[in-house]
């Protein structure tokens, strides 16, 4: 039979379909995995706002408790924000003139809100609810870490269903007495009861809450 391709050409072809195969697997593994990494999802990076308010400055510094302006965490899904007329319950009073505080001053006289940017969020096909969380001894730092130490807000965790997975695969050990659930800096100590107890105690029911319709409802 002639040679239409050179010996030399077969060593080429296979080079050629290994370099696909590779390139094919390698864009498939970056897909799957890049939009879960912290990187993509911006875990830790600062959110620009419209007043460079400071969870550090006003819950370390001045110990203002969570639920003085995240009124509706115990009670709701969500855990609410702020209105304007809550931080002028002192800013009336403390750093008048300030020009940082000045989009606070227009949003009361307007009657209008602050327009803060969101840092947290979790798609619109998953069911998520503060309430149940807190009532069952979960900490804000389970899942927003350390805010108290937060000069700007960032995300502090990434949200995917994996960091949500591992939680109720077994949350024992992740659960807290009552007045360290809003302790961002609180750990667990040879003081603290066991996470069975802690289970007992909330009433956490032995079930499975990996069950796709607790979340996908
Ligand atoms: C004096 C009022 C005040 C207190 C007290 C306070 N916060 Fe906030 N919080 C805000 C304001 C205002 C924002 C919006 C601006 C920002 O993101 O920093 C916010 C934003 C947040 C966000 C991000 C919201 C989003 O867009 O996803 C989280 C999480 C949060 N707070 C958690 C906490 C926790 C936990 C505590 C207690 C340890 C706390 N906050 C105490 C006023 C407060
Ligand atoms: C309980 C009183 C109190 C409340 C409520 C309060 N602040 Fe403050 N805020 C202060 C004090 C006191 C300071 C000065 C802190 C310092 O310099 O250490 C301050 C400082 C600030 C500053 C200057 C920057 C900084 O952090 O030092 C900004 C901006 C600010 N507050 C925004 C807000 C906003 C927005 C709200 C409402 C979500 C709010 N504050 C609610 C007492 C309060
Ligand atoms: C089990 C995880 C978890 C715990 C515990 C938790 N949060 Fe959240 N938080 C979230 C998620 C997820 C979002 C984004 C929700 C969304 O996109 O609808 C969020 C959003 C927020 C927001 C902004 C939007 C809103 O709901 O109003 C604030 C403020 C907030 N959390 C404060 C708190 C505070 C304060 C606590 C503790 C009392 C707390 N969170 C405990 C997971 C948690
Ligand atoms: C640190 C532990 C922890 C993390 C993280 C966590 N959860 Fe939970 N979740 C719990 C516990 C504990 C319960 C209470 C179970 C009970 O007593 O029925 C619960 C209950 C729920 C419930 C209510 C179940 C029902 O049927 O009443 C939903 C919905 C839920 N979680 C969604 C989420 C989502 C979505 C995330 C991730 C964004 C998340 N959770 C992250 C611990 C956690
Ligand atoms: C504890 C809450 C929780 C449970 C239980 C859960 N999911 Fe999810 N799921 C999530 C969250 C949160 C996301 C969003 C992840 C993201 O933003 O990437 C998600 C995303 C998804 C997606 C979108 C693709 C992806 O992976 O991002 C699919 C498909 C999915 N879940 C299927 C399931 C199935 C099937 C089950 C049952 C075996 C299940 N989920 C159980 C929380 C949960």
């Amino acid at each position: 039979m002639a040679a239409i391709f050179r010996p030399s050409a077969n060593l080429a072809a296979k080079v050629v379909l290994l370099g696909m195969a590779a390139l094919l697997a390698g864009g498939t593994g970056w897909w799957l995995v890049w939009p879960r990494t912290d990187w993509s999802r911006r875990v830790g990076w600062v959110i620009d706002q419209p007043v460079p308010f400071s969870h550090e400055h006003h819950v370390a510094g001045l110990g203002i408790d969570c639920r003085f302006c995240h009124t509706s965490v115990e009670v709701s899904s969500n855990a609410g924000m702020p209105p304007t007329y809550t931080c002028m319950t002192c800013h009336s009073q403390i750093w008048t003139n300030a020009e940082l505080l000045a989009p606070v001053r227009e949003s009361l006289a307007q009657g209008r809100p602050i327009a803060w940017n969101v840092v947290n969020d979790i798609p619109q096909y998953v069911y998520f609810n503060h309430s149940i969380h807190i009532a069952k001894g979960v900490g804000c730092a389970s899942c927003h870490g350390s805010v108290d130490r937060m000069a700007l807000t960032y995300k502090a965790s990434s949200f995917t269903m994996q960091f949500c997975l591992n939680c109720h695969r077994d949350p024992g050990p992740n659960l807290r007495p009552k007045e360290a659930i809003y302790d961002t800096e609180w750990h667990r100590t040879a003081d603290t009861p066991s996470p069975a107890a802690l289970m007992q105690q909330y009433g956490v029911p032995n079930r499975d809450l990996t069950d796709c319709s607790i979340c996908h409802r």
